[in-house]
Formats: structure tokens, C-alpha cells, sequence
């Protein structure tokens, strides 16, 4: 049977970790779509172009290219703050959208994480989980991750980064970060990433027993 898992969540809840390792354990192919919005922020800003500049956007969105998602600096921490800002654009989202749907429609399935998985680019998804922990966590945890790749910030200047970039992401108009009401919670912020993992495997497992 075709499996496709919805994963969605904040900034730096988890769900890309556990994305990847769901992909692994069923063996499917993994979109981490965070980074479609990253490459089109990157894009503006090599051919420096103003990221307010909508239009330029656009044309980044349908531009483009798989291979442009390898680039190491997508992971950077400003990365994040210029994708959520491209991300409110409505045809840039419309342009990824294609992409997104290109990528579940694998005839094994897919697992993709993201903002509107679950709600807007898979909502027919027969699993969905939507990843949480508090920001005080997450911060933590982006910030052990940014100290590995030598970025040094310090905890307080990355925890506002989150909140600030939750917010917009929740508040914009177009395809917000939410819940979907078919979505099952999984908070994280006590749990490892091993126990973190062993979780979400039971809730996929519960979910397929209930579609057969
Ligand atoms: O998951 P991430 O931190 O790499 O995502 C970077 C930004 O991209 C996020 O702040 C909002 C945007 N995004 C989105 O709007 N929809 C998605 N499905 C994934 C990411």
C-alpha cells in the first residue's frame, strides 16, 4: 500500500529528525520542504535581490532546480528568518506546491515535513503528525546544532529567532503553520530523539492499522 506521512510543526521542533528516520525505517523518499523555501531565499539573496521584491520571488520559486538543495548554506541560521519571509508570498508557495505534490505522488509513497503538509500540499495523507515542543526546548536544541557547525549565537538571540519566525509563519495569510484536524500531537519537549522516535513509530503504526 501507498504510504504517505504528513509532518508538520515550528521551527526546530524535531520533525525533520524524525521525518528522515521514518523515510529510512519504511523505506521512502523524504522532502524536507523547509529547504524548497530556503533555496528560493538563497537565490534572492545571490543575485541580490531585496527579499521584499515579490515578483523576483516568484520567479526564484519556478526556477528552481533539485539540485540547488544541497547547498550547505541553506542550513544557516539567517537562512531560516529570509525563507519564512519569501515563504508568506502566495505564488511562491503556489510555485513550490507543484514540486511538493510531484514528490508524494512516488508510487511507494513519501514523507515530507513541513509547515502545510498536512493541511494544504497532502491532505489526503493517511498519517499526519503534527510535531510540537516549547520554544525554550527548541531553542536549545538549534542552538546545539548551530554550535556544531560553528555558528555561535547565543540561546536568548536564537529563541526570539523562533518565536519571531512562529509567528509569522502561523499569522500569514497564505497556508499559515497549523494543525491539521486529522493530525495527531506529539510533544517533544521531554523526550529524546531515540523515545522521540519510538513514538511517532507507534502513532504511524496506529495509524495504518485504522486505514487497513
Ligand atoms: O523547516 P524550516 O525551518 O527549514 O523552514 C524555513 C521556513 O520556510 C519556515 O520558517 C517557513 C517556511 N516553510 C513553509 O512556509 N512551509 C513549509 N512547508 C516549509 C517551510
Amino acid at each position: 500500500m501507498r504510504l504517505v506521512i504528513a509532518i508538520d510543526g515550528p521551527a526546530a521542533s524535531g520533525k525533520g529528525t524524525l521525518a528522515k528516520r521514518l523515510a529510512a525505517h519504511y523505506r521512502l523518499p523524504h522532502l524536507d520542504t523547509g529547504l524548497l523555501y530556503r533555496a528560493v531565499a538563497l537565490a534572492l539573496v545571490d543575485a541580490g535581490t531585496s527579499l521584499n521584491d515579490a515578483g523576483a520571488a516568484a520567479g526564484a520559486a519556478a526556477a528552481l532546480d533539485a539540485g540547488s538543495l544541497d547547498d550547505p548554506r541553506l542550513r544557516d541560521r539567517a537562512m531560516g528568518e529570509a525563507a519564512s519571509r519569501v515563504s508568506a508570498v502566495p505564488e511562491v508557495r503556489a510555485a513550490l506546491l507543484a514540486w511538493q505534490r510531484r514528490f508524494a505522488a512516488d508510487p511507494a509513497g513519501a514523507v515530507l515535513d513541513g509547515r502545510d503538509i498536512g493541511t494544504v500540499v497532502c491532505p489526503d495523507a493517511p498519517v499526519k503528525l503534527f510535531i510540537t515542543a516549547s520554544s525554550a526546548e527548541r531553542a536549545r536544541r538549534r542552538h546545539r546544532e548551530l554550535a556544531g557547525r560553528g555558528e555561535a549565537a547565543t540561546l536568548e538571540a536564537i529563541r526570539a529567532d523562533i518565536e519571531a519566525r512562529d509567528a509569522r509563519d502561523a499569522g500569514r495569510a497564505a497556508a499559515p503553520l497549523r494543525m491539521a484536524e486529522d493530525a495527531v500531537r506529539l510533544d517533544t519537549t521531554d523526550l529524546d530523539a531515540e523515545a522521540a522516535f519510538a513514538r511517532a513509530l507507534t502513532l504511524v503504526e496506529d495509524a495504518r492499522a485504522r486505514i487497513g
